[in-house]
């Protein structure tokens, strides 16, 4: 299968010396990651090759040359690098991703290049896309992508995974685009974070920013549904298990132990960043050499920063601090057969980077925020059976994963101090029966396994909204409808009330029929051919005020009474229980969250919260739920989930009995069900395979067509 890889940046960056083009890998957690991913026939990759170039020839040439790798270029100017690239996306997006939230810096053109270069990109990818593709959108730079390409061509698959920490709904909030950002991101089918908590933030910030519900993992959205879920980024496990089994490896990693000394070697690994925590960890670094001076001499930290975004200004400051801390750090403590920290301001290539992780006894991964840290899996992967102490910063999304490293609060210098104190004290057998817990985890969740369960699920949600695309009602089917509503001598319409022939309302109260929805069941029931029956949660004083005089049948309270021949009949027998440990359980839910209500109905009693905030209502509903059971079976009640109700009801009863009697009175040969709640599903289920179930707003798995609620009345008029 092919998978078309959209990113900022190509895993390839290109330079030119002495008319020579240099391709060099990207630095980055992103690019080496996906670089490794194995498993699909065919991958082509769309993004950014990080030179500038003005001269059509020359593009042509680094197109052409990159073409061999499946790599497809967008060319990106100055001006745009430093508005879309260090402006929107890393002064912007970056710090208030990472909670650095006094950091931002903003201006007007940045967001306008933003949407302009993500438009770029969209009008690159449609030149190579096709309907039926799969496109997996990585990243904070190109959010708005899933949305612009969804409206450019029809029938792609469109991933989304999200490689940074998506921060809480309050500091999100800030961002003015935010609404633009969340639409934009909607496009995709599939949206992944590293972590459980990231994709909680996303689900909040769309219900908080757009009011959008989410089921679950689920959140509908135009007409589609979208998923969001967690997928812990991994390695190439083999690859870096398997490092030091290479000679050229192993010499580099003796060269390099006589080298370094004697003395234990404590690593870190970053990008340069501020949410690296590079100045905290020198702080805890000199703070252990402090308190600890029978450790001077005895252990160096060997420090690999590599150049990144020195163009933004937090960037550059960072760079000057760092020197001059470890200027300070290495002029207090060396003395002339040590020196406290080595310090490399470049990449390594891979070979050396993995002879460091090799001969290296402790790694420091102490990000004050980080998506991932792919540093710190590759590091207890490279160890294999030797000893080793991963110290790990609880702020980095690995944390989750790595429970057997010594786990720091980055921001405590004091506890990185203790951390490197515990480590040089932790016996070698302990620190081989961590490793090796740890190994196991990293290398279950390699690279190739995140790249396929994201595919497989974004395989599984394209089927998903193809069916619900499927199901909605289109011109043929339409006809069809049309053609056997009019053949048939004798027709059954059992019509759901709210959410079906009328909007739901803050109040149910609010929801009362209009003229033109009165007209058209007046309409209906004139037909002599008709039954026309509205089935409803609703009571029976309810729908007999509205509907007694139509002539039509009504059903109330999920089927426990039916009107037939202009008499109320009551189908169950069982009145609901006056018992006060119930009443009191319903009562107390309604004192303890605003905005919520009791309905007392004959067969049963409702709460409902549509009014009341979706975090209080989704815990008093857990809560509700849980101290309903015990009272509800000793009083034989079923408790039933609906729309923003908490129904307790008597048993014997539901929309589907009462289709079932319903179809019982005589012989149809039209029958059709609209329904928009789960309570409708009753009836869905029972009625027969050829019938005309509707599912209205969403879809279902027992319906056959589904139909916005907006439509519900236009479809009964077309019928007639
Ligand atoms: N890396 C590299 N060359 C170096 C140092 C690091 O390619 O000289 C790689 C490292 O192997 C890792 C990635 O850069 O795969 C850093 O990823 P991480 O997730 O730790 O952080 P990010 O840079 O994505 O924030
Ligand atoms: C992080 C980001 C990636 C980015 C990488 C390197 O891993 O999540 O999107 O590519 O850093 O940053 P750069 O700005 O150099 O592309």
């Amino acid at each position: 299968m092919a998978l078309y890889i959209i990113s900022n940046r190509l895993p390839l960056k290109v330079s030119k010396t002495d008319n020579e083009y240099v391709y060099e890998r990207s630095e980055g957690g992103l690019a080496t990651g996906l670089s490794s991913i194995q498993n699909f026939a065919e991958k082509k990759w769309i993004g950014w090759p990080g030179i500038f170039s003005d001269n059509e020839e020359e593009k042509e040439e680094i197109r052409a040359g990159l073409l061999s790798e499946n790599f497809h270029p967008v060319f990106l100017s100055e001006d745009q690098i430093r508005d879309y690239y260090e402006g929107y996306s890393n002064s912007m997006i970056w710090p208030l991703c990472h909670y650095f939230y006094t950091y931002i810096q903003y201006e007007t053109k940045f967001w306008k290049s933003y949407q302009y270069v993500n438009q770029l990109f969209c009008d690159e990818a449609v030149k190579i896309l096709k309907p039926g593709d799969m496109v997996w959108i990585q990243d904070y730079q190109l959010m708005l992508l899933p949305a612009l390409l969804r409206e450019r061509i029809e029938g792609i698959s469109i991933g989304y995974f999200h490689h940074i920490p998506f921060p809480s709904y309050e500091l999100f909030r800030v961002l003015p685009e935010r609404a633009e950002i969340l639409k934009g991101l909607l496009g995709a089918d599939l949206i992944g974070f590293h972590t459980h908590d990231y994709m909680r933030h996303f689900i909040s910030a769309a219900y908080r920013v757009l009011g959008l519900d989410s089921d679950l993992d689920e959140i509908h959205y135009n007409d589609r549904v979208i998923h969001v879920d967690a997928f812990p980024m991994g390695i190439n496990y083999d690859l870096h298990h398997d490092a030091i089994l290479d000679k050229t490896v192993q010499k580099m990693a003796n060269q390099f132990r006589q080298n370094f000394g004697n003395h234990k070697l404590a690593l870190s690994v970053d990008r340069l960043d501020y949410s690296k925590g590079i100045l905290h960890r020198l702080k805890g670094f000199s703070l252990f050499l402090e308190r600890h001076p029978e450790y001077r001499g005895k252990v160096s930290l060997v420090m690999v920063v590599v150049p990144s975004r020195d163009k933004v200004d937090r960037y550059a400051d960072l760079k000057t601090k760092i020197d001059e801390m470890i200027g300070a750090v290495n002029g207090t403590y060396s003395s002339l057969d040590w020196r406290p920290i080595y310090y490399f301001y470049h990449g390594f290539p891979f070979e050396e980077l993995m002879a460091l992780y090799h001969i290296a006894n402790f790694a420091l991964v102490t990000p004050l925020r980080d998506g991932m840290n792919l540093v710190a899996k590759e590091y207890v992967a490279v160890k294999r059976d030797n000893p080793g102490v991963l110290i790990l910063s609880e702020m980095a999304g690995v944390a989750a994963e790595l429970k057997e490293a010594l786990i720091i609060n980055p921001n405590d210098v004091e506890e990185i101090e203790a951390a490197l104190l515990e480590a040089m004290l932790m016996p070698e057998p302990e620190q081989k029966k961590r490793m090796l817990k740890m190994q196991k985890t990293v290398s279950k969740q390699s690279v190739n396994k995140w790249a396929s369960d994201f595919v497989t699920e974004l395989n599984e949600i394209k089927m998903k909204n193809f069916l619900l695309q499927n199901k909605k009602i289109d011109i043929k089917s339409l006809k069809q409808i049309i053609e056997q509503y009019k053949r048939a001598k004798k027709r059954l319409l059992i019509l759901d009330y709210d959410g079906t022939l009328v909007p739901i309302m803050k109040l149910p109260e609010l929801a009362i029929p209009e003229d033109q929805l009165m007209q058209t069941l007046k309409a209906l029931a004139a037909d002599k051919r008709n039954s026309v029956v509205i089935s409803s949660g609703r009571d029976a004083d309810f729908l007999d005020k509205w509907f007694g005089e139509l002539g039509l049948n009504l059903a109330a309270e999920h089927g426990a009474f039916y009107k037939a021949h202009g008499k109320w009949i009551e189908n169950s027998a069982t009145t609901f229980p006056e018992d006060d440990e119930l009443s009191n359980i319903m009562q107390q839910i309604v004192d303890k969250t605003p905005g919520s209500r009791l309905e007392i109905k004959k067969t049963s009693m409702v709460w409902h919260y549509r009014n009341c905030d979706k975090w209080l209502a989704d815990l008093r509903e857990k809560q509700l739920i849980h101290a309903l059971m015990m009272p509800c079976a000793r009083l034989n009640l079923q408790i039933m989930r609906g729309t923003k109700v908490i129904e307790v009801k008597t048993v014997g009863f539901n929309k589907g009995t009462e289709a079932v009697r319903l179809m019982e009175t005589d012989d149809y040969d039209f029958v059709m069900a609209m329904g928009d709640d789960i309570t409708d599903e009753d009836m869905f289920h029972v009625l027969p395979a050829e019938a005309v179930t509707i599912k209205v707003g969403s879809i279902s798995d027992y319906a056959r067509f589904s139909m916005p609620q907006h439509d519900t009345i236009n479809f009964l008029n077309s019928l007639m």
